[in-house]
């Protein structure tokens, strides 16, 4: 199956793009390179000795995207292609509802003119705010989003679900990701925040690389075991090949208007401390950080059950936050340039 895989050459894409060719699917790449770079598609030539179709292309841009569809004959598309800033998205809005959301529509459109039925979105638990009852399953409520960029996957959801019952024949599973952290173990593609990273994990990597003088954890007051946030910390080749099942998940389902939701997360909770712990433990260095106030927005504690991701998609979390922890320091050690 050729699948079109938009931003391929970000963080998540670029190791389902692996992950898609060592399950023998066809991915066809196509990113603006605004949140990416070229060497991205180096790193994914090492790791499959391939080099998959690339094409520089903003998925705003319907002539462009429909041009695509009618040179490359897709089975399904994977969408990636956002900006995902969450602090970014409060500054500016209107970028990211246009950005997210137009792009989003100028694919679906494309699918339904060339007759593509499997689509597998990149959502977020960002859309269950703070959840009343913990862990979190698909029926929790959504609530109103803490920022502009949660409410676009929200928003996302609501129009992909709305057509899928319009468009005959197309199936679509909106992917609600947890926090995605770690790198590929060959440390050939990993995490590439443009300018200061907001995410956790590239802030402690680049601190303990000495790019960064010190991490702030943000808040010890919560009502946490040791006073900071709870996350469920997923490694990103194990996200990877979930949207693998979610492929195959789609190939084995025949009726027509099926849309589902599946959270991926590892189903367990850690707190901010305890990944520090665990990255200073794996790796034998020492972070330097200091406690400072709550960040604005923050959720206080987030994991998933995943019940319903390991038993109707047959995916569960195989890599441990030991892991990923050690395959984000040795992507750092890569790509840092050595004093
Ligand atoms: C995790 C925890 C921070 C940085 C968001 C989006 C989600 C997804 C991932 C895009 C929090 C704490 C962080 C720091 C800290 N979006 N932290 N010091 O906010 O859970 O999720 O990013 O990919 O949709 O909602 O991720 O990594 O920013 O924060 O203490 O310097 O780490 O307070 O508790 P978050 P995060």
């Amino acid at each position: 199956m050729k699948i079109l895989v938009t931003g391929g050459a970000g963080f998540i894409g670029s190791h389902t793009v692996v992950a898609l060719h060592e399950a023998g699917f066809e991915p066809v790449i196509i990113d603006n390179l605004y949140n990416s770079n070229l060497n991205v598609l180096d790193g994914i030539r090492q790791i499959t000795g391939k080099d998959f179709p690339f094409y520089e292309i903003d998925c705003n841009d319907p002539e462009k995207v429909r041009a695509l569809f009618e040179k490359e004959k897709f089975d399904g598309v994977i969408h990636f292609a956002a900006y995902k800033a969450v602090g970014e998205s409060v500054q500016k809005p209107l970028n990211y509802y246009e950005n997210n959301l137009i792009s989003l529509m100028v694919l679906l459109r494309a699918m339904k003119e060339f007759d593509v039925h499997n689509f597998v979105f990149s959502s977020s638990c960002t859309v269950y705010g703070q959840p009343e009852k913990l862990p979190v399953t698909e029926s929790t409520p959504r609530q109103p989003a803490t920022s502009p960029y949660g409410n676009t996957k929200a928003i996302a959801e609501d129009i992909i679900r709305d057509h899928v019952y319009s468009a005959p024949g197309l199936k679509a599973l909106s992917l609600r990701y947890f926090n995605p952290i770690g790198a590929h173990e060959s440390a050939l593609i990993g995490e590439l925040p443009n300018g200061v990273p907001s995410n956790l994990v590239p802030f402690i990597t680049q601190t303990a690389a000495g790019l960064r003088p010190s991490l702030t954890v943000f808040g010890s007051d919560y009502d946490t075991p040791d006073g900071t946030c709870i996350r469920d910390f997923i490694h990103v080749v194990d996200l990877a090949n979930a949207h693998v099942k979610a492929l195959d998940l789609l190939k084995e389902k025949t009726e027509a208007d099926h849309y589902d939701v599946f959270n991926v997360g590892t189903g367990e909770g850690y707190t901010v401390l305890q990944l520090i712990n665990t990255f200073e433990e794996v790796n034998g260095v020492k972070l330097n950080y200091t406690v400072g106030p709550r960040r604005e927005g923050d959720v206080e504690k987030i994991y998933a059950q995943a019940d319903k991701v390991n038993h109707v998609m047959k995916w569960h979390a195989e890599k441990t936050m030991a892991d990923a922890l050690r395959d984000a320091w040795n992507w750092q050690l890569k790509i840092t340039p050595q004093k």
